[in-house]
């Protein structure tokens, strides 16, 4: 039996006695917006969050990681759900294991943090599909982030099935959950306020009618699907000028606490692109200024942690799928390491502790080096095929019931008299095209490319299209990304003077899904030397042991020498590789190596140049190897105005925000913005967003944009090239490089003639603007500019 204590008896007897005043309901734990701030009890309370997603955190390694945010000095976790880990199948949940949800908010009530909840569906989040379940696509007309009945009906079932893990969890029912939002940045994908009506009232059915509910956006279109009952928050980057991010809610809302629900610490990375870092000082003066002001925020990401298997999303406009690491720059790195950006920030939150000492910072993990190994064994694709279905015509991965992985489809050619052309609409997202075997050439989606040209070949040879799929796209209304062939494949032949188009039909089809039993099933054979002899050896799955002879622990593997794949270890699905970078090594959690003998399978779909590895203690993330330009400028090229006419000549107003002109309309294609010198007097031009305005006034659709020409960019160790004018993303831009003079252009092929009568045009985040235009012209042309 339980035995009071005289000082707990006393409470318990002053409890019953005293009655309450407020009444049940404030004395019941809540969180909630009052007057200018968010309150705790009834307390004021400023939510330091910080971001962290436990599928990306080796569950072994969540309590520590949570632990390291708390001796930060945050008092929250802020949280995303990842619908397609939990769902991986239509109607089969798992909330098991990395996907334990509970277990990982229990974890943080256990360390005295609170919890914001961000139940999607859709997270964007650098994440596949931005989180939605792949078999969405399965219905092939659906329309997803929208009332269509099929969608709503799936997010209802997993919200539930979410709500049945956690929704005891909340501040109402004693737990650590103190605010849940709804959606994700609606605004980046259309204005809809009965869709997003709808989710709120889901979570307000599965958490209850007390549970504190907000939205979050960017504070140029938190308005178009802002609903009145919700609290408003804003997201944005390091740097950024903070009165001007809350400027807005301020002169709407005048009531509202303020909080920024994303405060990007750094930026993710994308194949083929430079590593993204940002300044630990922007950063750390954020973070200070929000505080000095009593704004509460959630850093995005605290720690990022690891996109494992085929997790990583990709993003759009144009196709740029991300990496592995989800390293973000965070002041925890990937591995769980404290960075310098770390210690600063603890420094600066100690002064934010209300007389509380930081919590100590728990013990790091110690890394260790794994002696360089070779892969002993092969399982070439061409021997280790899977059943073929047969189909007249061409499919998506989707169609035949297949998420991730490589698809290879496989028909005969006619006979070819002379070379034909081979166009695959549209190869999602790598392709490798074969005739009898013999490569012919690679399509590569990030470039939109599409065509090859076939040689001659007698009737009946054989065509195959090898097309691995990389992550789904997670932002804009690109997510609805099907894998695979996604439209038809046609020859394109001349005979006497005409050409003849037809399309590609009976196909072969091949599935290889990517999971473990897909690859360890294959049969494997020790490498020869003639596997070695190409320079590349074949496409297919290799495999070895490595030895750990003392306490396995964190290292990270590296795949320098290898083309594009997958690779497994001890059965774990640790991510993508690819040649081109910046990251060449994956992280490998200690937790998940044994003592002894470990097995490791890499599947290379182009081949690996050398079949080995090594652990390292530390990651290499930032080693780039393309040839192809990052720029948008031939070598000697330059854009010729000459006798060209603007549509008009002005100049922008000092200050961040979006700026807009209106001339009369004019039709064309080809559009430039001349910018012919700087507000601040300086030499750089720098443009966040543009947009083009049709004769209606409303923007065209930047899809089809590509970039013609910049005089400059800075791409040297950074990511400043032209085409981050229109990529969706405020918080990058186009900026010319160091020394390079004034005027500064850049041209925009829109992809097709419109009627344009307007321009918009936002200048960088930063409360000094850097790089802001001043004087401009506008050209529009039906036809190519000169150079
Ligand atoms: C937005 C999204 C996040 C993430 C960041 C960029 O703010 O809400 O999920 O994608 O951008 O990292």
């Amino acid at each position: 039996m339980r035995t009071y204590r005289l000082k707990e008896v006393a409470l318990i007897l002053a409890m019953l006695l005293i009655p309450t005043v407020a009444g049940a309901k404030d004395d019941s734990p809540r969180f909630e917006a009052g007057d200018g701030k968010f309150l705790l009890n009834g307390e004021p309370f400023v939510v330091k969050a910080a971001e962290l997603h436990y599928p990306r955190i080796p569950k072994e390694y969540w309590e520590q990681r949570i632990q390291l945010c708390k001796a930060l000095g945050m008092n929250t976790i802020c949280l995303y759900t990842f619908w397609n880990a939990h769902e991986p199948k239509m109607d089969q949940f798992d909330f098991s294991g990395q996907n334990d949800i509970r277990e990982f908010i229990k974890l943080c009530e256990k360390n005295d943090m609170k919890v914001i909840l961000r139940p999607g569906p859709y997270v964007c989040a650098e994440w596949e599909m931005g989180g939605l379940p792949w078999w969405l696509l399965k219905k092939k007309d659906i329309r997803l982030r929208e009332q269509d009945p099929f969608f709503m009906e799936r997010v209802d079932k997993f919200q539930k099935a979410l709500a049945e893990q956690v929704s005891d969890l909340t501040i109402a029912n004693g737990g650590p959950i103190i605010m849940v939002q709804v959606e994700n940045e609606y605004g980046s994908y259309g204005t809809d306020k009965p869709y997003v009506a709808e989710i709120r009232d889901m979570l307000r059915r599965n958490f209850g009618k007390d549970v504190t509910r907000f939205q979050c956006d960017w504070s140029s279109n938190y308005l178009n699907n802002g609903l009145d009952d919700l609290i408003w928050t804003m997201n944005f980057g390091t740097g950024a000028n903070i009165d001007q991010q809350f400027a807005s809610l301020k002169e709407h809302r005048p009531d509202s606490p303020l909080m920024c629900s994303e405060f990007w610490s750094g930026w993710f990375d994308k194949w083929g692109a430079n590593h993204e870092t940002r300044p630990a000082a922007d950063m750390i003066a954020g973070i200070d200024e929000m505080l000095s002001k009593g704004i509460s925020f959630s850093l995005y990401m605290t720690h990022g942690g690891t996109n494992w298997g085929h997790w990583a999303g990709a993003n759009s406009p144009g196709f740029a799928p991300d990496v592995t690491s989800y390293d973000y720059d965070a002041p925890i790195s990937e591995s769980g390491q404290t960075t310098p950006k770390y210690w600063e920030l603890r420094k600066t939150l100690a002064k934010y502790m209300d007389g509380k000492k930081q919590a100590p910072v728990p013990a790091l993990i110690k890394p260790i080096e794994i002696k360089n190994f070779d892969f002993t064994e092969i399982a070439p694709l061409r021997d280790n095929m899977p059943r073929p279905k047969t189909d007249e015509n061409i499919r998506t991965m989707e169609e035949y019931d297949q998420g991730f992985g490589a698809i290879y489809y496989s028909t005969s050619l006619p006979e070819l008299k002379s070379e034909a052309l081979l166009t695959v609409n549209e190869p999602h997202d790598f392709a490798q095209v074969f005739v009898d075997g013999k490569y012919i050439g690679k399509l590569d989606r990030r470039n939109g490319e599409k065509e090859l040209t076939l040689p001659p070949c007698a009737k009946g040879a054989r065509l195959d299209i090898l097309v691995e799929a990389m992550g789904r796209i997670n932002f804009g209304r690109a997510i609805k990304d099907f894998k695979g062939i996604t439209g038809n494949v046609t020859l394109t032949v001349e005979k006497d003077g005409h050409k003849w188009v037809d399309d590609l039909r009976n196909w072969k089809v091949y599935n290889i899904e990517d999971e473990y039993d897909t690859y360890a099933s294959m049969k494997y054979r020790p490498i020869t030397a003639a596997d070695r002899t190409a320079g590349r050896m074949p496409i297919g799955a290799y495999r070895a042991t490595f030895d750990i002879k003392g306490k396995p622990s964190d290292t990270f593997l590296n795949f320098e020498t290898w083309g594009k794949g997958l690779v497994y270890v001890n059965g774990h699905p640790m991510g993508r590789i690819w040649e081109i970078g910046p990251q060449q090594t994956l992280y490998m959690p200690g937790c998940w190596l044994k003592k002894g003998k470990n097995e490791i399978i890499a599947f290379d779909i182009v081949g690996p140049r050398e079949a080995k590895s090594e652990g390292l203690k530390e990651p290499k993330l930032d080693q780039l190897q393309v040839n192809k330009r990052l720029t948008h400028r031939e070598e000697g090229q330059n854009l010729d105005l000459k006798g060209e006419k603007p549509v008009y000549a002005g100049a922008f107003k000092p200050g961040n925000g979006w700026q807009e002109v209106r001339f009369a309309p004019v039709r064309g294609r080809y559009i430039c913005l001349e910018a012919t010198d700087a507000i601040d007097g300086k030499d750089v031009a720098a443009i966040a967003e543009m947009y083009v305005l049709n004769d209606k006034g409303e923007r065209l659709s930047r899809d089809p944009w590509t970039v013609m020409y910049a005089d400059s960019e800075d791409t040297k160790d950074v990511n400043r090239s032209a085409d981050k004018t229109f990529d969706l993303q405020e918080s990058t831009y186009w900026q010319t490089a160091p020394g390079a003079g004034f005027p500064h252009a850049v041209v925009i092929d829109l992809g097709a003639a419109h009627s344009v009568a307007g321009f918009q045009y936002l200048p960088r985040m930063e409360a000094e603007v850097p790089g802001a235009v001043k004087n401009f012209r506008i050209f529009v042309k039906d036809t190519p500019f000169k150079y």
